[in-house]
């Protein structure tokens, strides 16, 4: 008899769809609401890391202070008793810290969807956090060397591969996403190797773009690092064929289609959705990214009716800046209830 999918139907799997139901519920509710009702609490709960990525994002944190756990854990209930739904913890690398199991604990018990981001370089050495986080992204951008190179991380792709066979048996409850970055050291080529790799150890394949028409003094290697609108279409013309062929590529469709037919506006609404905390306890301020308030020492309650805090978020409708970037893509589609959006995202989550 043919072995049960980690990716089957299962009664775990209901929780994801409280989520995106609850998702949009809580758009709507968002939306009636004249202050910011997010839904998404992203938590870098490290700025340290073993790696160092061309393309990262935000490496040049890493000299920042990171929060105690009481203050990690206290944010975590009290987004839970927010309303908020889910959560993201993420780095830096997150298995660095030697309290994750308990972070991850303090999410679980919140009633948080909890969600991992690692590189992976520490997944056997962490086997208490699989039993409370329902998702984990594993950073894979290409398979052997040429991931060791990309991450300046000799060896890495080998301990990626065996921690996932790791958490495969020790966490069978938890999704396992490899996480691909697309940057100007993608091809084709590598990536269709990579989903062939999800494919064979029956896990799922997520591709990360992340391209902002900001000029960031602290993080030019980014911008170095970004494929052009056109090289991505033409990149994403052909991963989509692939979703469609059966590999398992969990993009939206909605999202692959904005990269495709190469737009350069939608109304973002990313802010209102998402509260991203950085490791020091400042809250993201996408649009400059300047520190502008804390969560630090302070209720969250109180941050996110702070009048700072609601006239920044609300001023996202007039961002012109239009990132390229999954989540905010496809929960801003989510949030403005396009139906293209919510098809393709339920999409994912049947299957
Ligand atoms: C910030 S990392 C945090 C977790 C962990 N350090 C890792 O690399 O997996 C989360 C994901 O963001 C990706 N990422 C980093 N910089 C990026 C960028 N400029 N654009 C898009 N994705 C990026 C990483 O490759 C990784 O898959
Ligand atoms: S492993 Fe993650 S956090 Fe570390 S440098 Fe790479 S992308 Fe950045
Ligand atoms: S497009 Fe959205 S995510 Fe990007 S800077 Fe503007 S408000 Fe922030």
């Amino acid at each position: 008899m043919a072995e049960k999918s980690r990716n089957r139907m299962t009664f775990e799997r209901l929780k994801y769809y409280r989520n995106l139901g609850g998702g949009v519920i809580s758009c709507i509710r968002s939306r009636m609401s004249k202050t910011p009702r997010p839904l998404c609490f992203s938590l870098m709960v490290t700025n340290k890391c073993n790696c160092d990525c061309d393309y990262c994002f935000w490496k040049h944190k890493s000299q920042n202070e990171d929060m105690p756990l009481e203050e990690i854990q206290r944010l975590l209930k009290e987004a839970g008793e927010l309303g908020y739904l889910d959560t993201l913890l993420w780095g830096g690398e997150p298995l660095m810290r030697d309290d994750i199991t308990e972070i991850a604990k303090s999410a679980h018990e919140a009633g948080l969807y909890t969600k991992l981001s690692t590189n992976g370089w520490f997944l056997q050495e962490n086997p208490g956090f699989g039993k409370y986080a329902d998702l984990m992204f594993v950073s894979m951008d290409a398979i052997g060397k040429p991931h060791d190179d990309l991450r300046h991380c000799p060896g890495i792709f080998d301990r990626v591969v065996s921690g996932i066979e790791y958490h495969k048996i020790h966490s069978p409850k938890m999704r396992i996403y490899v996480c691909c970055t697309v940057s100007a050291q993608s091809s084709f080529e590598k990536i269709k190797e990579v989903s062939q790799f999800c494919k064979d150890a029956d896990i799922l394949h997520y591709l990360t773009v992340n391209k902002s028409n900001q000029a960031l003094e602290e993080a030019k290697n980014v911008k170095d690092m970004e494929l052009e609108s056109d090289q991505l279409s033409e990149l994403f013309i052909k991963l989509k064929e692939l979703k469609h062929q059966g590999y398992p590529i969990r993009n939206s469709d909605y999202f692959m289609d904005y990269i495709i037919d190469k737009k350069n506006y939608y109304e973002c609404h990313w802010p209102r959705i998402a509260t991203v905390v950085y490791a020091n306890g400042d809250v993201l301020r996408c649009y400059d990214r300047e520190p502008y308030i804390s969560v630090r020492g302070r209720a969250l309650k109180d941050v996110i009716s702070d009048p700072l805090y609601v006239e920044t978020v609300n001023k996202c409708q007039d961002c012109k800046l239009a990132c390229v970037g999954n989540y905010a893509l496809d929960a801003s589609g989510l949030w403005r209830l396009e139906w293209p959006a919510i098809k393709s995202l339920m999409q994912i989550a049947i299957t």
